[in-house]
C-alpha cells in the first residue's frame, strides 16, 4: 500500500503565504498545491493525492479507458510520461498507453520508434528521459488509436488539419479527446481552435489542456500547475484531471474551453514580443509592459472572437502563468531574441533550424493567423502590439518597432 502524502505543518510558513509562491525544495510540491488552488469549485489536488494513493485492484470500472498519445515531440513525450505514471495505477485504465509517432530516421540509421521502444526514452525530443515502460511507441496513426476511447492530440499545430484527415471516419462518436496543441487554424469563413477541428473532423468532443508548462520542466518532476478547459461535461473534464494529476503537476478544470485554447494560442506571440525586447537588450521594466500589453490584447481578442471567454480563465495557469513562463523561457522568446540579436537579417526558418533541432516554433504562424483575422475583420488598430510582431517577423518593421509600436493605446 502506498504512504498517503507528506504533509507539513508549520504554522510560520502558514502564517507567510508570500512565502507559498517560492517553491523551495525543502517542502514537498503537494504542500504548495493544497494553497495554490484555482477558482473552481473542484480540487484538483485531492484529485492528485487520491490518484497518488489509489492502487491497482482487481475491481475494475465496467470498461477501462485505454489512452492513445497522438505526437511524439517535446510535449508529447512529457505528456504520455504523466499519462503512463497514472494509467498503471489507476484500476479504470489499462497500463499501456500508445504513442503516435511521426516516424523519423535518426542519425545513426535507426527509426526513432524503435529507439523510443528499446530504450523506453525519446533520444530525438526529449532525451534522457524514461517514458515509463507501459508507452509504446506506433508510427501507425490508425493503428495508434485503434481501440481507444481517451485520445491526447500534442503535435505542431500546422500538423493537425493532415492528421485529422487521416482520421477521419475512423473514430468512434463516444471517443473523448483533449488538445494539448497551441495554436489555430485560419479559414476563410474565420479563425477555427484546435479543440473545434478536432470536433468538427472527428465528430467528437474536446477539451483543452494549457498552462505554464515548459515541457523539460515537467519532464524532471519540477512542480506546476495546467488548465483544463471543458465545454459542459465536468465528469469529463474530471477523468482528463484524473489522467494528468500527479502530486507535481497539478491540473484544475475551467468551463472555458475558447478561453483556455486562445490564452495558450496567443501567448505565443506575445512571447515573441518579449524576445524582441530581450535581443535589444531592454531590459525588464520593458519587458513588463510588453507582457502587460500582451496579457490585454490576448483578453481582448479572445472576448471579441467569444463572448462566452470568462474574465478569471486569464488568472489560471494557462492565462497569465502560462504568458510569464513563456515570455521568460520558452522557445519562441529564445528564437525571437536571437533574430533581433542579427537585426532581423536572419530568417526565423533558418535560426528555428539551427537553434531547435527538429522542435517547432509556434508564435511566428499565430502571429501571422491573429494578423488575417485582425485584417479581415477590421480590428488591427485595436491591437498594435500582435499587429506589429507580425510586421516585424515579416520584415515590413525593424525589431525596435517593438516598443515604437506597441503601446499606442487603442480607443
Ligand atoms: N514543448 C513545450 O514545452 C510545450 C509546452 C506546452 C505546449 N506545447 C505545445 O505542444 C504541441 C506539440 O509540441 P511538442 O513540443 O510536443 O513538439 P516539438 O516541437 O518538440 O516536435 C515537433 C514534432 O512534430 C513532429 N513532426 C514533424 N513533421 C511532422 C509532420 N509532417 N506531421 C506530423 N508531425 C510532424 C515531429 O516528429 C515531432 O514529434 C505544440 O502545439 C506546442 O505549442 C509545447
Amino acid at each position: 500500500m502506498a504512504s498517503p502524502p507528506r504533509r507539513v505543518s508549520s504554522p510560520l510558513l502558514y502564517s507567510l503565504p508570500s512565502l507559498l509562491f517560492h517553491a523551495s525544495p525543502i517542502y514537498p510540491s503537494s504542500f504548495f498545491s493544497r494553497f495554490l488552488s484555482s477558482s473552481s469549485s473542484m480540487a484538483p489536488q485531492e484529485a492528485a493525492a487520491a490518484a497518488s494513493v489509489t492502487q491497482k485492484t482487481d475491481e475494475a470500472a465496467p470498461r477501462k479507458n485505454r489512452v492513445t498519445v497522438v505526437g511524439s515531440g517535446n510535449w508529447g513525450s512529457v505528456a504520455a510520461k504523466l499519462i503512463a505514471s497514472n494509467t498503471i495505477r489507476l484500476p479504470s485504465f489499462h497500463d499501456e498507453v500508445r504513442m503516435w509517432v511521426f516516424e523519423e530516421t535518426l542519425p545513426s540509421g535507426e527509426k526513432l520508434t524503435d529507439a523510443i521502444n528499446t530504450r523506453n526514452e525519446n533520444v530525438k525530443y526529449l532525451p534522457g528521459i524514461k517514458l515509463g515502460k507501459n508507452v509504446v511507441a506506433d508510427p501507425d496513426l490508425v493503428n495508434a488509436v485503434t481501440g481507444a476511447n481517451m485520445l491526447v492530440f500534442v503535435t505542431p499545430h500546422q500538423f493537425m488539419e493532415g492528421i485529422c484527415k487521416r482520421l477521419a471516419g475512423k473514430i468512434s462518436g463516444d471517443v473523448e479527446a483533449i488538445s494539448l496543441i497551441k495554436g489555430m487554424e485560419v479559414k476563410m469563413e474565420g479563425p477555427c481552435m484546435i479543440s473545434k477541428l478536432i470536433t468538427d473532423q472527428l465528430g467528437v468532443n474536446s477539451c483543452v489542456l494549457m498552462g505554464a508548462n515548459i515541457a523539460n520542466e515537467i519532464a524532471l518532476e519540477k512542480f506546476s500547475e495546467a488548465t483544463v478547459g471543458y465545454r459542459e461535461n465536468k465528469e469529463i473534464a474530471e477523468k482528463w484531471v484524473q489522467l494528468f494529476s500527479t502530486s507535481y503537476f497539478i491540473v484544475s478544470p475551467v468551463q472555458d474551453v475558447e478561453g483556455v485554447e486562445l490564452c495558450g494560442t496567443l501567448k505565443n506571440v506575445v512571447a515573441i514580443a518579449a524576445g524582441f525586447v530581450d535581443g535589444l537588450d531592454m531590459g525588464n521594466n520593458t519587458k513588463a509592459a510588453i507582457m502587460r500589453i500582451g496579457l490585454r490584447e490576448m483578453k481582448a481578442f479572445s472576448k471579441m472572437l467569444f463572448s462566452s471567454v470568462k474574465d478569471s480563465t486569464f488568472f489560471e495557469s494557462c492565462g497569465v502563468a502560462d504568458l510569464i513562463t513563456t515570455c521568460l523561457g520558452g522557445r519562441n522568446r529564445k528564437v525571437a531574441e536571437a533574430f533581433a540579436k542579427s537585426g532581423g537579417k536572419r530568417s526565423f526558418d533558418e535560426l528555428e533550424a539551427e537553434m531547435l533541432q527538429g522542435q517547432k516554433l509556434q508564435g511566428v504562424s499565430t502571429a501571422k493567423e491573429v494578423y488575417e483575422v485582425l485584417s479581415h475583420r477590421g480590428w488591427l488598430q485595436f491591437f498594435p502590439l500582435f499587429a506589429t510582431v507580425h510586421e516585424i517577423c515579416i520584415g515590413t518593421l525593424p525589431p525596435s518597432a517593438i516598443v515604437e509600436h506597441s503601446e499606442r493605446t487603442p480607443k
